[in-house]
């Protein structure tokens, strides 16, 4: 996510990206019997089943006995260290708020083009902005992804579409309470890793934490080997809260192994990114996933991107630097991160955070 783009960092071996011009690009997709040429993007979407994925109860953290606490702080750090990634259970937001979402979202990509068309994406950091988005490789050769989104700033400054009718107050109600659990989560990390709050506090800025949220939604396809719905990324920004409406297409990186995400209903899934990496000096690692294609099902997600103030400069911990003797990362201002990842071509396939290690 960016600050100002996408949730997508789009990095690896792509460079700039360009959107397309015509909204509502797939709403054939359910009549086509193979993609149209400009998606194609072969890929092998093999991936392992796993259950070892850890589960973090976000209860446990918040309630008042130490004990639990302390176990779900000390389990919370290992998620965050071995897997990157964790499925975050009894977090509080209402199921009811969630089904919400994901009904005022499939009304917004149903709107007519006619109405949709003000918010489509005219430069990289407009703070709402839908369409179709293309990456280019190495070799220059250009592909559409097989997704349309819409994205918007939330956090400091709200923004949001006026319609559909009810979209900006579950908006506001949702992407609150999820600033809200990614603080907590935050914190948690902080006194694992025995951080002063004080220091946290003044480094992050969490009270103008930045806040992007993505919406993405994968029409079924026909040749789902033959496109793909996000590359393999990492994100912006210290945590990425994700919810899907039941089909599964997340795949994440573990150990040079990519395995599917099989999450309970209801469920947060959480990956760490970028700006954690960097807090951390280097022990929470922003996790490369990507998004894959369903044959049978259209799949949407509801992605944010939560992280710290655009104004914050952030570099590693003080306290870390000391224990590891030295940083490991340059200090970069966050709003910079974002806006440099949206601009610079990335032809020679460095992503922003392999730029900033030291
Ligand atoms: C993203 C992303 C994955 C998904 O939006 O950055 O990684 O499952 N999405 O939609
Ligand atoms: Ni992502």
């Amino acid at each position: 996510m960016n600050s100002m783009g996408s949730v997508v960092g789009e990095s690896e071996s792509f460079k700039h990206f360009e959107f397309d011009d015509t909204l509502k690009l797939l709403s054939d997709s359910s009549t086509l019997k193979a993609i149209p040429s400009k998606f194609n993007f072969p890929n092998d979407r093999t991936a392992f089943t796993t259950d070892s994925i850890p589960i973090i109860d976000f209860s446990a953290l918040v309630g008042g006995d130490p004990h639990q606490r302390s176990k779900a702080v000390h389990d919370l750090a290992t998620a965050c260290r071995d897997w990157s990634f964790f499925i975050l259970v009894n977090h509080g937001v209402p199921e009811r708020l969630m089904s919400e979402m994901f009904r005022e979202m499939v009304e917004f990509f149903n709107l007519a083009d006619s109405e949709r068309k003000q918010y489509e994406a005219k430069s990289a950091s407009d703070p709402i902005k839908c369409g179709n988005f293309s990456v280019a490789n190495t070799s220059n050769q250009s592909f559409t992804l097989w997704r349309e989104y819409l994205k918007l700033y939330v956090h400091p400054n709200f923004h949001c579409p006026h319609q559909p009718q009810f979209l900006r107050d579950v908006v506001q109600e949702y992407t609150h309470m999820i600033r809200v659990l990614a603080k907590k989560l935050i914190e948690a990390v902080c006194e694992a890793l025995e951080l002063n709050q004080r220091e946290v506090d003044e480094m992050l800025k969490m009270e103008s934490s930045f806040q992007l949220l993505a919406t993405n939604y994968y029409p079924r396809c026909p040749q789902p080997d033959q496109a793909i719905g996000i590359p393999p990324h990492t994100d912006a920004g210290l945590f990425t809260l994700l919810i899907h409406n039941g089909v599964a297409g997340l795949q994440i990186e573990h150990d040079g192994k990519w395995f599917n995400v099989d999450s309970p209903k209801n469920s947060i899934l959480v990956n760490v990114a970028d700006q954690l990496e960097i807090f951390t000096n280097g022990r929470c690692k922003s996790l490369k996933h990507r998004a894959v294609l369903n044959e049978e099902r259209d799949r949407i997600s509801i992605v944010l991107a939560n992280g710290p103030s655009g104004e914050a400069v952030i570099g590693p911990a003080a306290a870390l630097v000391e224990k590891d003797g030295g940083p490991k990362y340059y200090a970069m201002k966050y709003e910079d991160y974002v806006e440099s990842q949206l601009t610079k071509s990335r032809i020679d396939g460095k992503s922003m955070l392999e730029k900033l290690m030291i």
